[in-house]
Protein backbone atom coordinates (compact mmCIF):
# COMPACT_ATOMS: atom_id res chain seq x y z
CA UNK A 1 0.00 0.00 0.00
CA UNK A 2 1.18 3.44 -1.12
CA UNK A 3 2.78 3.18 -3.95
CA UNK A 4 2.55 5.11 -6.59
CA UNK A 5 1.09 4.09 -9.82
CA UNK A 6 0.66 6.80 -11.61
CA UNK A 7 1.86 10.36 -11.75
CA UNK A 8 1.17 13.80 -13.89
CA UNK A 9 2.37 17.00 -13.67
CA UNK A 10 -0.75 19.74 -14.15
CA UNK A 11 -0.75 23.73 -13.87
CA UNK A 12 2.82 24.18 -15.18
CA UNK A 13 4.07 21.08 -12.73
CA UNK A 14 3.12 23.22 -9.50
CA UNK A 15 0.12 20.99 -9.21
CA UNK A 16 0.84 16.72 -8.79
CA UNK A 17 -1.46 13.67 -9.71
CA UNK A 18 -0.58 11.06 -7.99
CA UNK A 19 -3.04 7.75 -8.23
CA UNK A 20 -1.49 5.56 -5.50
CA UNK A 21 -2.33 1.78 -4.98
CA UNK A 22 -4.70 1.40 -1.56
CA UNK A 23 -7.15 -1.29 -2.23
CA UNK A 24 -8.80 -1.57 1.52
CA UNK A 25 -9.16 2.74 1.63
CA UNK A 26 -10.30 2.80 -2.06
CA UNK A 27 -13.36 0.48 -1.16
CA UNK A 28 -13.90 2.28 2.03
CA UNK A 29 -13.89 6.13 0.84
CA UNK A 30 -16.64 8.39 0.07
CA UNK A 31 -16.59 11.30 -1.69
CA UNK A 32 -15.13 14.29 0.87
CA UNK A 33 -13.29 11.98 3.16
CA UNK A 34 -9.78 12.41 3.16
CA UNK A 35 -6.27 10.61 3.64
CA UNK A 36 -2.87 12.02 5.68
CA UNK A 37 0.51 10.42 3.56
CA UNK A 38 4.01 10.89 4.94
CA UNK A 39 6.82 10.80 2.66
CA UNK A 40 9.44 9.53 5.16
CA UNK A 41 9.75 8.24 8.76
CA UNK A 42 10.67 12.39 9.34
CA UNK A 43 8.33 13.77 7.19
CA UNK A 44 5.06 16.36 8.23
CA UNK A 45 2.06 14.25 7.80
CA UNK A 46 0.01 16.22 5.28
CA UNK A 47 -3.90 15.77 4.56
CA UNK A 48 -5.65 15.45 1.25
CA UNK A 49 -8.92 15.02 0.22
CA UNK A 50 -9.13 11.58 -2.59
CA UNK A 51 -9.88 13.19 -5.82
CA UNK A 52 -11.02 10.25 -7.05
CA UNK A 53 -11.22 6.33 -6.14
CA UNK A 54 -11.18 3.25 -8.56
CA UNK A 55 -11.95 0.39 -6.14
CA UNK A 56 -11.44 -2.18 -8.93
CA UNK A 57 -8.12 -1.37 -9.69
CA UNK A 58 -7.79 -0.39 -6.15
CA UNK A 59 -6.14 3.04 -6.36
CA UNK A 60 -6.89 6.29 -4.75
CA UNK A 61 -6.03 9.57 -6.49
CA UNK A 62 -4.44 12.32 -4.69
CA UNK A 63 -4.13 15.75 -6.46
CA UNK A 64 -1.57 18.81 -4.26
CA UNK A 65 -0.33 21.96 -4.62
CA UNK A 66 3.88 22.08 -3.94
CA UNK A 67 4.31 24.60 -1.73
CA UNK A 68 6.69 23.71 1.16
CA UNK A 69 9.09 21.53 1.99
CA UNK A 70 6.56 18.73 2.40
CA UNK A 71 5.01 19.06 -0.77
CA UNK A 72 8.62 19.22 -2.53
CA UNK A 73 9.68 16.06 -1.11
CA UNK A 74 6.37 14.22 -2.19
CA UNK A 75 7.06 16.10 -6.08
CA UNK A 76 10.41 13.81 -5.75
CA UNK A 77 8.24 10.89 -5.52
CA UNK A 78 7.78 8.87 -8.73
CA UNK A 79 6.05 6.06 -10.17
CA UNK A 80 7.19 3.05 -8.36
CA UNK A 81 7.90 4.74 -5.45
CA UNK A 82 5.98 4.43 -2.26
CA UNK A 83 4.84 6.66 0.32
CA UNK A 84 6.25 6.09 4.21
CA UNK A 85 2.70 6.23 5.57
CA UNK A 86 -0.97 6.70 3.99
CA UNK A 87 -3.87 6.28 6.62
CA UNK A 88 -7.13 6.45 5.50
CA UNK A 89 -10.18 7.50 5.20
CA UNK A 90 -10.68 10.25 7.42
CA UNK A 91 -13.18 12.43 8.15
CA UNK A 92 -17.13 12.38 7.57
CA UNK A 93 -18.47 11.64 4.26
CA UNK A 94 -20.14 14.46 2.30
CA UNK A 95 -24.25 14.06 3.08
CA UNK A 96 -25.02 13.30 -0.69
CA UNK A 97 -28.95 13.59 -1.76
CA UNK A 98 -31.33 14.74 -4.22
CA UNK A 99 -31.83 18.35 -3.10
CA UNK A 100 -32.80 19.76 -6.60
CA UNK A 101 -30.53 22.38 -7.95
CA UNK A 102 -26.66 22.76 -6.71
CA UNK A 103 -24.37 24.87 -7.62
CA UNK A 104 -20.15 23.59 -7.23
CA UNK A 105 -17.59 26.60 -6.81
CA UNK A 106 -14.16 25.20 -7.04
CA UNK A 107 -10.90 26.95 -7.25
CA UNK A 108 -7.17 25.77 -7.02
CA UNK A 109 -7.11 22.19 -5.50
CA UNK A 110 -9.99 22.49 -4.21
CA UNK A 111 -11.38 21.58 -7.42
CA UNK A 112 -9.70 18.00 -6.93
CA UNK A 113 -11.35 17.95 -3.42
CA UNK A 114 -14.94 19.00 -5.83
CA UNK A 115 -14.55 16.67 -8.29
CA UNK A 116 -16.46 13.45 -6.45
CA UNK A 117 -18.81 15.39 -4.25
CA UNK A 118 -19.86 16.83 -7.82
CA UNK A 119 -20.38 13.59 -9.82
CA UNK A 120 -22.18 12.25 -6.41
CA UNK A 121 -24.49 15.01 -6.27
CA UNK A 122 -25.55 14.68 -10.13
CA UNK A 123 -25.32 10.84 -9.93
CA UNK A 124 -28.27 11.84 -7.05
CA UNK A 125 -29.60 13.42 -9.77
CA UNK A 126 -29.29 16.98 -9.07
CA UNK A 127 -28.92 19.71 -11.65
CA UNK A 128 -25.50 20.26 -10.94
CA UNK A 129 -24.11 23.93 -12.25
CA UNK A 130 -20.41 24.05 -11.31
CA UNK A 131 -17.95 27.20 -11.22
CA UNK A 132 -14.04 26.75 -11.59
CA UNK A 133 -11.64 29.52 -11.04
CA UNK A 134 -8.11 29.86 -12.08
CA UNK A 135 -5.66 33.07 -11.94
CA UNK A 136 -5.02 32.29 -15.48
CA UNK A 137 -6.03 29.06 -17.81
CA UNK A 138 -2.93 27.46 -17.70
CA UNK A 139 -3.45 26.85 -13.78
CA UNK A 140 -7.09 25.37 -14.17
CA UNK A 141 -6.81 21.86 -13.18
CA UNK A 142 -9.65 18.79 -14.11
CA UNK A 143 -11.45 20.67 -16.58
CA UNK A 144 -12.47 17.81 -18.86
CA UNK A 145 -13.45 15.87 -15.29
CA UNK A 146 -15.53 18.15 -14.02
CA UNK A 147 -17.45 18.70 -17.27
CA UNK A 148 -18.34 14.96 -17.39
CA UNK A 149 -18.86 15.51 -13.43
CA UNK A 150 -21.53 18.40 -13.87
CA UNK A 151 -24.85 19.24 -15.42
CA UNK A 152 -23.34 23.06 -16.98
CA UNK A 153 -19.34 24.13 -16.28
CA UNK A 154 -18.47 27.63 -16.47
CA UNK A 155 -14.90 28.54 -16.18
CA UNK A 156 -13.57 31.73 -14.43
CA UNK A 157 -10.18 33.23 -14.86
CA UNK A 158 -8.65 36.24 -13.05
CA UNK A 159 -7.07 37.56 -16.29
CA UNK A 160 -9.41 36.51 -18.85
CA UNK A 161 -7.57 33.86 -20.48
CA UNK A 162 -10.12 31.60 -20.49
CA UNK A 163 -14.03 31.79 -19.44
CA UNK A 164 -15.73 34.77 -17.67
CA UNK A 165 -12.92 37.64 -16.85
CA UNK A 166 -13.20 37.54 -13.36
CA UNK A 167 -14.00 35.67 -10.25
CA UNK A 168 -16.04 32.67 -9.58
CA UNK A 169 -18.04 35.09 -6.88
CA UNK A 170 -19.52 37.08 -10.10
CA UNK A 171 -20.97 34.10 -11.82
CA UNK A 172 -22.22 32.78 -8.22
CA UNK A 173 -24.10 35.82 -8.22
CA UNK A 174 -25.50 35.70 -11.74
CA UNK A 175 -26.54 31.88 -11.26
CA UNK A 176 -28.43 32.55 -7.75
CA UNK A 177 -29.89 35.69 -9.50
CA UNK A 178 -31.38 33.74 -11.93
CA UNK A 179 -31.96 30.01 -10.74
CA UNK A 180 -33.18 29.10 -7.34
CA UNK A 181 -30.76 26.99 -5.73
CA UNK A 182 -31.28 24.47 -3.09
CA UNK A 183 -27.57 24.10 -2.47
CA UNK A 184 -24.29 25.40 -2.48
CA UNK A 185 -20.89 23.58 -2.12
CA UNK A 186 -17.66 26.06 -2.39
CA UNK A 187 -14.11 24.33 -1.82
CA UNK A 188 -10.91 26.24 -2.57
CA UNK A 189 -8.91 29.18 -1.23
CA UNK A 190 -9.92 30.54 2.15
CA UNK A 191 -11.07 33.80 0.58
CA UNK A 192 -12.82 32.10 -2.24
CA UNK A 193 -14.99 30.07 0.47
CA UNK A 194 -15.23 33.15 2.55
CA UNK A 195 -16.64 34.81 -0.27
CA UNK A 196 -19.31 32.29 -1.89
CA UNK A 197 -20.68 31.99 1.44
CA UNK A 198 -21.24 35.57 2.39
CA UNK A 199 -22.95 35.52 -0.54
CA UNK A 200 -25.02 32.88 -0.25
CA UNK A 201 -25.72 33.97 3.56
CA UNK A 202 -27.65 36.74 2.44
CA UNK A 203 -30.26 34.50 0.00
CA UNK A 204 -30.22 31.92 3.03
CA UNK A 205 -29.34 29.42 0.80
CA UNK A 206 -27.35 26.25 2.26
CA UNK A 207 -23.52 26.59 1.25
CA UNK A 208 -21.48 23.72 2.58
CA UNK A 209 -17.41 23.84 2.85
CA UNK A 210 -14.50 21.37 3.23
CA UNK A 211 -11.25 22.95 5.50
CA UNK A 212 -7.84 21.99 5.34
CA UNK A 213 -6.53 23.47 8.88
CA UNK A 214 -3.01 21.68 9.58
CA UNK A 215 -3.31 18.41 11.01
CA UNK A 216 -1.46 15.66 13.12
CA UNK A 217 -2.91 12.80 14.18
CA UNK A 218 -6.28 12.96 11.97
CA UNK A 219 -8.13 11.21 14.69
CA UNK A 220 -9.25 13.89 16.55
CA UNK A 221 -6.74 13.70 19.56
CA UNK A 222 -3.95 16.52 19.01
CA UNK A 223 -6.68 19.66 18.31
CA UNK A 224 -4.44 20.88 15.77
CA UNK A 225 -7.03 20.85 13.04
CA UNK A 226 -9.23 23.21 15.30
CA UNK A 227 -11.65 25.30 13.77
CA UNK A 228 -14.08 27.41 14.98
CA UNK A 229 -17.95 27.03 13.84
CA UNK A 230 -20.94 28.98 14.58
CA UNK A 231 -18.90 29.70 17.97
CA UNK A 232 -18.25 26.55 18.80
CA UNK A 233 -14.44 24.61 18.45
CA UNK A 234 -14.76 21.38 15.99
CA UNK A 235 -12.02 19.57 14.87
CA UNK A 236 -11.89 18.98 11.30
CA UNK A 237 -10.30 15.67 11.14
CA UNK A 238 -13.55 13.65 13.26
CA UNK A 239 -16.35 16.60 12.84
CA UNK A 240 -15.14 17.71 9.13
CA UNK A 241 -13.75 18.36 6.98
CA UNK A 242 -16.97 19.94 6.02
CA UNK A 243 -18.79 22.21 7.86
CA UNK A 244 -21.44 25.16 6.82
CA UNK A 245 -20.10 27.93 5.33
CA UNK A 246 -22.25 30.50 7.08
CA UNK A 247 -20.89 29.43 10.48
CA UNK A 248 -17.22 29.17 10.09
CA UNK A 249 -14.97 31.97 11.45
CA UNK A 250 -12.54 32.16 8.28
CA UNK A 251 -10.74 35.01 9.43
CA UNK A 252 -9.10 32.56 12.51
CA UNK A 253 -8.69 29.82 10.58
CA UNK A 254 -6.30 31.94 7.91
CA UNK A 255 -4.40 33.06 10.85
CA UNK A 256 -4.25 29.34 12.25
CA UNK A 257 -2.70 28.64 8.95
CA UNK A 258 -0.11 30.97 8.55
CA UNK A 259 1.36 30.92 11.88
CA UNK A 260 4.17 28.54 10.55
CA UNK A 261 4.69 30.18 7.14
CA UNK A 262 8.23 31.68 8.53
CA UNK A 263 9.10 28.36 9.86
CA UNK A 264 7.78 26.85 6.43
CA UNK A 265 9.94 28.71 3.92
CA UNK A 266 12.90 28.50 5.94
CA UNK A 267 12.57 24.45 6.44
CA UNK A 268 12.07 24.87 2.51
CA UNK A 269 15.45 26.80 2.28
CA UNK A 270 17.49 24.47 4.34
CA UNK A 271 15.72 21.57 1.95
CA UNK A 272 16.57 23.27 -1.23
CA UNK A 273 20.55 23.84 -0.46
FE1 LIG B 1 -5.37 16.17 15.54
FE2 LIG B 1 -7.55 16.78 14.19
S1 LIG B 1 -5.55 16.51 13.44
S2 LIG B 1 -7.32 16.57 16.35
Amino acid sequence: MGKIVAREEMAQGTIILNEIDAPRISRKAKPGQFVILQADETGERIPLTMADTNPEKGTITIIYMVIGKSTTRFKELMVGDEYYALIGPLGKPTHIENVGKVVCVGGGTGIAVLHPITRALKEAGNEVTTILGSRTYDLLIMEEKMKAASTTLNICTDDGSHGHHGFVTDVLKDVLEKNDIDLVVAIGPIPMMKFCSLITKEKNIKTLVSLNPIMVDGTGMCGCCRVTVGNETKFACVDGPEFDGHKVNFDELAKRLASYLEDEKLSLEAYEK
